[in-house]
């Protein structure tokens, strides 16, 4: 097996304009299509395909009309691309479909698993960073990119715990599997911080570690922290407003990495859409600012 990680790079596989979008859920959709609501829409939207794989009814209504305008981001949480069991082939035939029905700008996943032939989990576990791993795991990015007839984006994980036989960092495990895919990196900035504060490394020499030219698209959201007697644990709820500490981590990568299309995401305790939307002008303000700064 060749492990030779590519020096020639190619385009992160996404379409998305380098601008800010929004994670997108039901109560959003009223807001978003209103010509006359007073703020300007987000430039694109993102949303959780599993919630579009029944055949019609509204949701399907209401996605015709918002990929009519907006240019759309499939973000798959169920394919379970690390399960030693296979990938998640009833997933993988509905976002097959999907893709067909409604082309999207960028389709991802998760570099984890979500159960076995047998269990199923509502989570994104984690996998371990070893040469079998990535072995198996590229193989089944292959198979969805095969199918889909198109590349994929692999989002970096929030992680709680690291493996014992761990045999290379996170960093280089997604270097690999980038060269040997072709599949760009969704780069989640505030999965950084988690796991950077959970695991005890540096959450500046990781985002510094990134080839910026491999990331197709940036996540942001908000954690809960707990304190415990050990220190602080993060939890990643994705059901607040950014943090500080990852605003300042995205700002230190856009200033490298310049323009990037940026998603605010926030799945749980879902606001308003005015407040989803102060969220996503702060990030493009930081964009324009350092991007300004650059230029100038
Ligand atoms: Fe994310």
């Amino acid at each position: 097996m060749d492990y030779t990680i590519a020096s020639k790079r190619t385009p992160p596989p996404t379409i998305l304009p380098p601008s800010v979008g929004i994670g997108l859920k039901p109560q959003h959709y009223e807001a978003l299509l209103d010509p006359d609501y007073p703020t300007s829409p987000p430039e694109w939207v993102e949303v959780h395909p599993q919630n579009y794989f029944g055949d019609g009814g509204p949701p399907h209504r209401w996605l015709t009309a918002i990929s009519e305008i907006f240019p759309v981001s499939f973000h798959s949480v169920g394919l379970s691309l690390g399960s030693a069991d296979g990938l998640n082939v009833h997933d993988l035939d509905r976002l097959a479909a999907l893709c067909d029905r409604y082309p999207p700008a960028a389709v991802s996943d998760h570099l984890s698993f979500s159960g076995n032939a047998h269990n199923r989990f509502a989570d994104l576990l984690p996998i371990p960073y070893t040469y079998g791993a990535l072995d198996h795991f590229a193989g089944e990015v292959g198979k969805v990119q095969d199918r889909l007839k198109r590349t994929i984006l692999i989002e970096n994980p929030s992680r709680y715990l690291a493996y014992r036989g761990d045999e290379m960092s996170e960093i280089e495990f997604i270097d690999r599997l980038l060269a040997r895919t072709g599949c760009g990196l969704l780069f989640d900035i505030n999965n950084v911080e988690v796991s950077s504060t959970n695991l005890g490394f540096s959450a500046d020499a990781y985002i510094d570690a990134i080839c910026a030219d491999q990331v197709g698209e940036i996540h942001l959201a908000g954690h809960v922290v707990e304190q415990h007697d050990s220190g602080p644990l993060l939890i990643d709820d994705h059901g607040s407003r950014v943090t500080p500490s990852t605003w300042d981590l995205y700002r230190r990568f856009i200033e490298r990495a310049g323009p990037k299309p940026t998603l605010i995401e926030w799945d749980t305790d879902v606001p308003q859409y005015d407040v989803l939307m102060s969220e996503a002008a702060k990030a493009t303000a930081v964009m324009r600012g350092v991007c300004d700064v650059v230029a100038a």
